[in-house]
């Protein structure tokens, strides 16, 4: 049988076509209605082919996904809603959703994320509700990872291995309301004074602060992240940074010194005051003598005088 027999390459452009432009078709075993296309629970281990092009909302929880392919992804430019959670994506690069710019809400809860690329994010700016909690893996949010999800109403950080968090990273969400941050093993280190400042100072829902709370230091454990400005502040302006000391140092230095030539001085003073003293009681004590040598010249000179009385055996 030959090429040309059968439907031809005609058809089969045409129904390509077809399946692009009118998004009839839809993924095997997912269930595909009025823009939206379900693949919940299905073991898929990647990302599904042949998704229609107009869909609006996505399900792909409960799925072992590893990766989300950016080109394919893109390609759903009118996607409002993603749900990955449940899946086993570790990694999230750099405008993985550069072509889903009308996102409203993203869910990667439940993944192995270990790494969430600065960029990633960086076209959602129209992105309300995002959940990366339960990803026990990743350790660090860089600061520029919210920079253009300025829309964000909704951050859901529970669960997650994250240690600490800048403050600029939080600078451009000026509609942010509600912020989960329970479940993280925060250290309350200076480093962390000004984000917990911003918690402070920014009035923001935290329906789980209770159970947001330090693990170190010793002093501060227990204590909810929402409270910790204060104390910290404390504990943080006492603390001395390596100039500090080496100022503290140099003061110390001057004042020993100082200390030093001041004694010194008065030392010399001292010495040449008590100089001065001894000599002129010298002076006293050689007068004195000369008396004293001239009463027992004269007590001498009467007692020889007065020898014949029987005194001389007193000399
Ligand atoms: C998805 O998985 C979670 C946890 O494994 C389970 O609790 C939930 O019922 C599942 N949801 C669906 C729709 O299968
Ligand atoms: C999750 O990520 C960690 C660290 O990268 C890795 O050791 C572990 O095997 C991953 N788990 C799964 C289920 O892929
Ligand atoms: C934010 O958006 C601007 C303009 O679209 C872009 O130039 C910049 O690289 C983005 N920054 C981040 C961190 O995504
Ligand atoms: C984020 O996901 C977790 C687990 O899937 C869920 O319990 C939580 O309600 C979600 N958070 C938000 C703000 O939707
Ligand atoms: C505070 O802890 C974080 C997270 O472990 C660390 O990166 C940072 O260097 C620490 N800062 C100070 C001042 O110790
Ligand atoms: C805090 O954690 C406890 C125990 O893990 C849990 O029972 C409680 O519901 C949590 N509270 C909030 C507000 O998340």
């Amino acid at each position: 049988m030959s090429l040309t027999s059968g439907p031809g390459p005609g058809w089969l452009l045409f129904s390509f076509g077809m399946g692009l432009v009118s998004g009839s078709k839809c993924p095997n075993n997912c269930q595909c209605q009025a823009q939206e296309v379900i693949c919940t629970g299905l073991q898929l281990t990647e990302y599904p082919s042949d998704i229609p092009l107009n869909t609006r909302r996505l399900y792909l929880n409960n799925n072992s996904i590893r990766f989300l392919p950016a080109m394919n992804l893109g390609l759903l430019s009118d996607l409002v809603y993603l749900d990955c959670r449940n899946n086993l994506i570790q990694e999230v690069m750099d405008y993985t959703f550069v072509g889903v710019f009308r996102l409203i809400y993203l869910d990667l809860s439940f993944n192995n994320l270990t790494l969430i690329s600065p960029y990633s994010f960086s076209v959602l700016s129209n992105l309300v509700q995002l959940n990366i909690s339960n990803n026990p893996h990743l350790l660090s949010l860089n600061k520029y990872t919210f920079a253009n999800t300025s829309s964000l109403r909704y951050l859901d950080l529970r669960n997650t291995g994250l240690q600490t968090l800048d403050h600029a990273a939080f600078q451009n969400l000026i509609t942010l309301q509600t912020l989960y941050l329970s479940g993280n093993p925060w250290k309350c280190n200076c480093s962390f004074l000004d984000f917990t400042i911003y918690l402070i100072v920014s009035h923001l829902n935290h329906p789980d602060e209770l159970n947001a709370t330090c693990v170190e230091p010793t002093e501060l454990v227990g204590w909810p992240i929402t409270q910790v400005g204060n104390p910290l502040r404390y504990m943080c302006i006492t603390h001395l940074d390596r100039q500090d000391y080496i100022f503290l140092l140099l003061i110390g230095f001057c004042i020993f010194s100082a200390g030093t030539v001041a004694a010194w001085l008065t030392g010399v003073c001292a010495v040449l005051y008590q100089n001065a003293r001894r000599k002129s009681s010298e002076d006293e004590a050689e007068d004195e003598h000369g008396q004293r040598v001239e009463v027992s010249r004269r007590i001498f000179q009467r007692g020889v005088d007065s020898g014949h009385d029987g005194f001389p055996q007193l000399i």
